[in-house]
């Protein structure tokens, strides 16, 4: 079926999308949403997400559709549901009703892929079942998305071209996530005083974000052991000596992602070693902030990041030497042993189902050092680019006891006066920052970063409960 054109903001954006694409490549290309994964019986399944692929270009989460771009024309292939499922799921949108809402030039049931498509580019999605029915239809065994060959890997970096730097569509979802994402840790920080453990302030936070009728980009951090870099266990009661990390994120329910983490004192009142590693840490954060601009280098922030946080320790007395040397022998990584941050977009970490596809310029490739091997961006910045910048302070034993790293960080490293600042396990403090024509806009800016102000909200004061 033909139709004639949709003329609203997401259809046009999407449209564009699709031009845009065709200017880059001169083959078809096929791109399937995937389908729901089910748990013990196959009506009970895990949520479902659509592969952020084909969300860029289709924009509705549609489950088990297909979608055939050429030459800037789409056609959805998708069914409409069995008159025996409405008793379980109600009426749902038909093929017509769908197609006009994204702009599809046609549609057909998806029986019709066979015949209409011979031969297209794509893009490995995650669940197995459609990865099957990926590699049955174009009769090629399929490598995961981050190995592609031929004509998909020209599609894979036709795609990554596209979504490295974000469209107006794009930036309006990214900031109602980034919204509601700021009002969560804002909830979760005004939940603290009576919350009984961790999963008393997660409840806070996560039910900010599905008032708003978004889910979690990704599973949120809430934690007390804050050195535990993806702690996903809630149940530590809340001690007043402890710390608070909270990493979460919402996702709009076309898949757009917010991506924030703060650490607060549970009593409302960082004790003096904590406020001193917290301001190491957030000095980075700004500092990293502040350096942003078109053309410079993302590692080079994250080297700068490095240096703050070396000159940081050196200056409390943790590290001993000059912040440059202790730089270059990854002495800062001991503690800040992470990257600086990522690409944000449809995925939290943007397109890293590409591997180092996307993250990487082509021609690098990951350093095998201490200090930069978790670095997940190196590119050149560049304006409509989200990144976060996200420094970080962890007491990890596994690193700071290893024998290696005792040896070799032995005469750097004053482990008596590391010992006084045992109520610091994990700070962190992200935020996500858009790269404009001139400089930087924090997407993230209404959530508080400094120490006072952290200490406000958590003590219930300046703040707007909503
Ligand atoms: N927010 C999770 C991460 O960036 O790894
Ligand atoms: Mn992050």
């Amino acid at each position: 079926m033909e139709y004639s054109p949709n003329t609203d903001f997401l259809a046009l954006a999407l449209r564009q999308r699709r031009q845009k694409l065709a200017n880059l490549i001169n083959f078809p290309v096929l791109l399937w949403s995937g389908g729901k994964i089910s748990r013990n019986y196959p009506a009970n399944t895990f949520p479902f997400r659509a592969s952020s692929h084909f969300l860029y270009f289709a924009g509705l989460p549609l489950e088990n559709a297909v979608i055939y771009l050429k030459d800037g024309k789409l056609e959805l292939f998708i069914d409409n549901a069995h008159p025996s499922k409405t008793l379980w799921q109600g009426e749902t949108p038909k093929r017509e009703e769908i197609a006009n809402r994204i702009g599809a030039d046609a549609a057909f049931p998806l029986s019709d892929l066979e015949s209409r498509v011979r031969n297209a580019a794509t893009i490995a999605v995650q669940d197995y079942s459609t990865l099957l029915q990926q590699s049955q239809l174009l009769d090629r065994p399929l490598p995961i998305a981050k190995s592609p060959n031929g004509i998909d890997l020209e599609l894979t970096k036709a795609i990554i071209s596209l979504r490295l730097t974000h469209d107006r569509a794009a930036l309006a979802e990214l900031r109602q996530a980034t919204a509601v994402t700021v009002e969560a840790h804002k909830a979760g920080m005004a939940a603290t005083s009576k919350a009984k453990n961790e999963a008393g302030i997660r409840a806070a936070m996560e039910s900010k974000i599905i008032t708003e009728n978004m889910t979690f980009a990704y599973p949120s951090i809430v934690t007390t052991r804050g050195e535990i870099l993806h702690n996903e266990h809630y149940h530590h009661p809340l001690q007043k000596g402890d710390l608070l990390l909270a990493d979460v994120g919402a996702e709009t329910a076309m898949g757009w992602a917010g991506d924030v983490t703060r650490t607060w004192p549970i009593s409302g009142k960082f004790s003096p070693t904590q406020r001193a590693i917290y301001d190491v840490v957030l000095a980075a954060h700004d500092a990293c902030i502040a350096k942003m601009l078109p053309g410079v280098e993302y590692v080079d922030i994250h080297l700068l990041a490095a240096q703050v946080i070396a000159e940081g320790l050196v200056d409390l007395g943790i590290l001993q030497g000059q912040p440059d040397d202790l730089v270059e022998m990854d002495a800062h990584a001991l503690f800040f042993v992470h990257g600086i941050g990522h690409l944000i977009g449809l995925d939290v970490h943007d397109m890293e189902d590409f591997g180092d596809l996307a993250g990487y310029q082509e021609g690098r490739v990951r350093s095998n050092r201490f200090g930069l091997n978790y670095l997940r961006l190196n590119r050149t910045l560049q304006p409509g680019m989200l990144v976060s910048i996200e420094p970080g302070f962890y007491q990890v034993s596994g690193i700071l006891n290893s024998q290696k790293n005792r040896l070799k960080y032995q005469n750097v490293v004053n482990w008596d006066k590391l010992e006084q600042f045992a109520d610091v396990r994990g700070i962190r403090i992200e935020d996500d920052v858009l790269i404009t024509e001139t400089g930087t806009e924090v997407l993230t800016a209404n959530l508080p970063t400094h120490a006072e102000e952290i200490e406000q909200l958590v003590n219930g004061c300046g703040i707007e409960i909503k």
